[in-house]
């Protein structure tokens, strides 16, 4: 924090603003009225379906609204009900969910779907302590659902409307040093009677006008009791973290073929990061050694087979939440050795065609579209 920044900021996290009844009141209307006017027109604000409004929630975690939006109508036409949810296969739920992320969200919502059907009768449940047990589900997300579906007033706190308190009250630390405070203030300014309306209006504010970069203060409802815009700090506030450096892994792939033109795929361990998915082996590439040895390498460790490594098919750049990869991926054959799932849940030959109906992570879509657009071997 610049010292200039610390002296402006004479407030404390200790204790709550000392609005009055009227502020708080102006707060809420103000909001509210400005939702009437410029709320966005979303699928799940169209309904009072809890199901339909958890899935949207879960999507939503860490996922844009025009990202989510394809995914969540094509969702609901292949699970309607918690009970087709509950009956799917994993493999489907996690088709479904390619290309949205963090896949875990989509095992514990096929996973919580199952909790539901067997000790709650089906029914979402309405009360908060319950909803909080259901895996994948946090205190946010809990006030998002309860909120939207059943109207209860429950305050909600995700990125956007962190940023938006952190504002309000000039926040004078980050905003992962000031939790308890800001979910205070989140409630604190929940409109008891308009609790669906008030948070996604709350949502809103935080995604279309009081934005990361470049906020747009005159279009804001809060902007005459906003801290931050009295003093000109939209832009420093809320105050950065100091983010350790991004890591980045070089992984050599594998794209191993037998000689009836099949390809090798494996199943992720259903723990850890893309847990269930599958994907075309390999592994990290260790200090001193070429991609190629890599490959051999990591192949007989996972898969107890030899293969020869053969030509580059595509390298990949792929950024996750908390590390960069990049993918060096090469045409195999195999050699000798029965594949073994060594290291993952199960491994497959698969024509190029059967690929469709297993769920791969984003960066392996991309060496599929490779393999057909006429780079194949066999
Ligand atoms: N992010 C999380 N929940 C949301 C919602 N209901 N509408 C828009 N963005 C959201």
């Amino acid at each position: 924090m610049s010292a200039k920044l610390t002296l402006k900021l004479q407030n404390s996290i200790d204790r709550l603003p000392d609005w009055s009844s009227f502020v708080v009141s102006d707060l809420r209307q103000g909001l509210l009225d400005w939702y009437g006017q410029w709320g966005r027109d979303l699928p799940w604000r169209q309904t009072c379906d809890p199901y339909s409004i958890w899935v949207s929630e879960i999507m939503l975690q860490q996922t844009q609204v025009k990202t989510v939006i394809p995914y969540y109508d094509r969702w609901l036409t292949q699970f309607p009900t918690i009970a087709t949810l509950a009956a799917a296969d994993q493999q489907p739920v996690l088709k479904a969910w390619q290309g949205l992320g963090y896949y875990a969200r989509a095992r514990n919502l096929h996973r919580s779907a199952q909790v539901v059907m067997q000790h709650h009768g089906g029914r979402f449940p309405h009360n908060l302590e319950e909803v909080l047990k259901l895996p994948g589900i946090g205190r946010t997300t809990a006030g998002g659902i309860l909120s939207a579906a059943f109207n209860q007033p429950v305050a909600i706190l995700d990125g956007n409307v962190k940023r938006v308190l952190a504002r309000l009250v000039a926040l004078p630390t980050p905003v992962a040093q000031a939790s308890q405070h800001l979910w205070q203030l989140s409630a604190m300014l929940l409109a008891p009677d308009r609790p669906r309306d008030f948070n996604q209006a709350l949502m809103d504010l935080g995604a279309t006008v009081c934005t990361p970069r470049k906020p747009n203060c005159p279009a804001c409802p809060w902007q005459i009791h906003c801290q931050a815009a009295q003093l000109n700090l939209q832009s420093q506030i809320p105050m950065s973290e100091a983010c350790p450096p991004i890591p980045h892994k070089s992984i050599g792939v594998a794209v191993i073929w037998n000689g009836q033109g099949q390809v090798l795929i494996d199943q992720r361990p259903e723990a850890g990061l893309l847990g269930g998915l599958w994907e075309f082996p390999g592994g990290k590439v260790e200090p001193g050694e070429t991609i190629a040895e890599c490959i051999q390498r990591e192949i007989l460790e996972e898969l107890g087979i030899e293969v020869t490594v053969g030509e580059h098919l595509i390298t990949i750049d792929h950024a996750y939440s908390h590390f960069r990869v990049t993918l060096h991926v090469h045409h195999c054959q195999h050699m000798a050795g029965m594949p073994q799932p060594i290291a993952c849940q199960q491994v497959r030959w698969v024509s190029l065609d059967e690929l469709d109906s297993y769920p791969f992570p984003q960066a392996n879509v991309q060496i599929i579209q490779a393999l057909r657009s006429g780079s194949a071997k066999n």
